[in-house]
């Protein structure tokens, strides 16, 4: 396992480029299982959780070779339909090769994807979707058991209590396509990544209506193709090295970023008094003053995304006067909370917030990472920090941040990588 040594202090300056969205190649990796053909995704960023959904479609007779940002997945053998909790268990999103394989080879048996640190993560909504389309589900012995004929058109409303579900909708619009008759999704997930893994299929033959909308028509085809796409900026990864540029007082432009999917973002970042100059594919951030306190809640698309909500929780520690953060999608995402403290923030939990009372400065300290963007916020408060922060268990960062470190030292932060000695 690796470690951070960050000495912090250092106002970031220059360029960087933004890679591939994590959350929108995964869902279309599992789409290759639904492919006649060679399915081509550039801009496919190089992570571990990637490298796992490879290691997964493999077991399901998925070829894919990389070549330097792009993956070429090729389905060379279907026989397979079982998914092992051996690899699921390393990573959540394995649970969308279930839409898949019951469209494609009628039957999947995959692993529950099991507990997860940013709280209760329950499935019941996907399967809820492919029971809708004529599928047959049990729960035996933590596996998900599915098998169906063909898939039947069906009118189905995706919301739970916390509102849309993500890979939910990408279950379901994918097994949908090759569904007899049409599909109806209501309540579908909006996020920028459900449209992109959409336009993939549109690319590979699917009749997909209203993506980007809460409600899906999907006219089933007999076959999908292979197609080649290349996938959208991460969203979060530009969030979080905006706040970077804003948390160490600093001035950089992103490169590769896309201004429509981050408007939530910029229009809380500005309410702080952070400025940013949008090009057409670009954005120079800094810090036009005093930052000011906000009140933030983490809703679905086009609210303000609960994946960076634990970043800009790290830059209101470090804004003068009382600061609210909510999240309603995930409502115990707060374990970068308790790190925080011990680097000298002032902040009080209570059910789904956080209230932040901002200080003049954090102290660096050993910290451990939680999950991935408790992780980035640790990186964040590190950044600004006095002195020195070391941040334990940092794989949980490579699960979704292409080199991280390289980008912010390009930008002249001191991050140094090791290999840790605490377990
Ligand atoms: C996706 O997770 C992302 N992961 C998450 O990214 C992101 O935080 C989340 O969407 C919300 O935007 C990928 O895209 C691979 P959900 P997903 O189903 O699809 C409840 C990151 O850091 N729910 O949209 O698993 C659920 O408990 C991460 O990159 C049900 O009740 O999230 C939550 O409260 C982690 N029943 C809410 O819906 C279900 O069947 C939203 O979850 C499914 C979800």
């Amino acid at each position: 396992m690796d470690r951070f040594i960050i000495q912090g202090g250092r106002p970031l300056r220059g360029t960087v480029q933004i890679s591939g969205s994590k959350n929108a190649a995964l869902p279309m990796m599992a789409a290759s299982l639904v492919a006649s053909g060679p399915l081509q995704l550039n801009q496919v960023p190089d992570l571990a959780d990637v490298r796992t959904l490879a290691a997964l479609l493999q077991s399901l007779g998925v070829e894919s070779e990389r070549h330097a940002g792009n993956i070429v997945l090729n389905c060379v053998d279907n026989h397979s339909c079982r998914a092992d909790y051996e690899l699921v268990r390393r990573m959540r999103a394995s649970i969308c090769v279930l839409g898949p394989l019951l469209a494609k080879r009628r039957k999947a048996i995959v692993s529950l994807p099991g507990g997860c640190n940013i709280g209760h993560r329950p499935i019941d909504l996907h399967l809820m979707g492919l029971r809708a389309l004529g599928a047959q589900i049990q729960i035996e012995n933590g596996y998900v058991i599915a098998s169906a004929g063909r898939l039947k058109g069906a009118k189905i409303s995706l919301g739970g209590d916390q509102g849309s579900t993500v890979t939910g909708t990408c279950n379901v619009m994918t097994a949908a396509c090759l569904a007899t008759g049409t599909t109806v999704i209501d309540s579908a997930a909006c996020e920028p990544e459900v449209v992109d893994l959409g336009n993939l299929l549109i690319a590979m033959g699917a009749r997909i209506e209203g993506l980007g909308t809460s409600q899906l028509v999907i006219d089933g085809v007999e076959d999908l193709s292979g197609a080649t796409h290349t996938v959208i900026p991460d969203r979060i990864e530009a969030a979080t090295l905006m706040i970077a540029a804003a948390i160490t007082h600093g001035e950089i432009t992103i490169e590769n970023v896309r201004a429509d999917h981050l408007t939530a973002v910029s229009e809380i970042l500005g309410q702080m008094g952070v400025s940013m100059a949008w090009g057409s594919n670009d954005c120079r951030i800094t810090l036009s003053g005093p930052l000011q306190p906000v009140e933030c809640q983490a809703v679905p698309y086009p609210g303000f995304p609960t994946d960076v909500q634990a970043q800009l929780t790290a830059l209101l520690c470090l804004t003068f006067g009382q600061s609210t953060v909510t999240d309603k999608v995930f409502p115990s995402r707060f374990m970068h909370v308790s790190e925080l403290l011990r680097m000298g923030a002032n902040i009080r939990r209570d059910g789904d917030s956080a209230f932040i009372s901002g200080v003049t400065s954090l102290s660096g300290a050993h910290v451990m990472a939680s999950d991935l963007r408790a992780s980035a916020a640790l990186v964040l408060a590190a950044l600004a920090a006095r002195g020195e922060t070391v941040i334990h268990r940092i794989y949980h960062l490579d699960r979704g941040y292409e080199q991280l470190e390289l980008k912010l030292q390009s930008l002249g932060a001191s991050v140094e990588r090791s290999p840790d000695t605490v377990a």
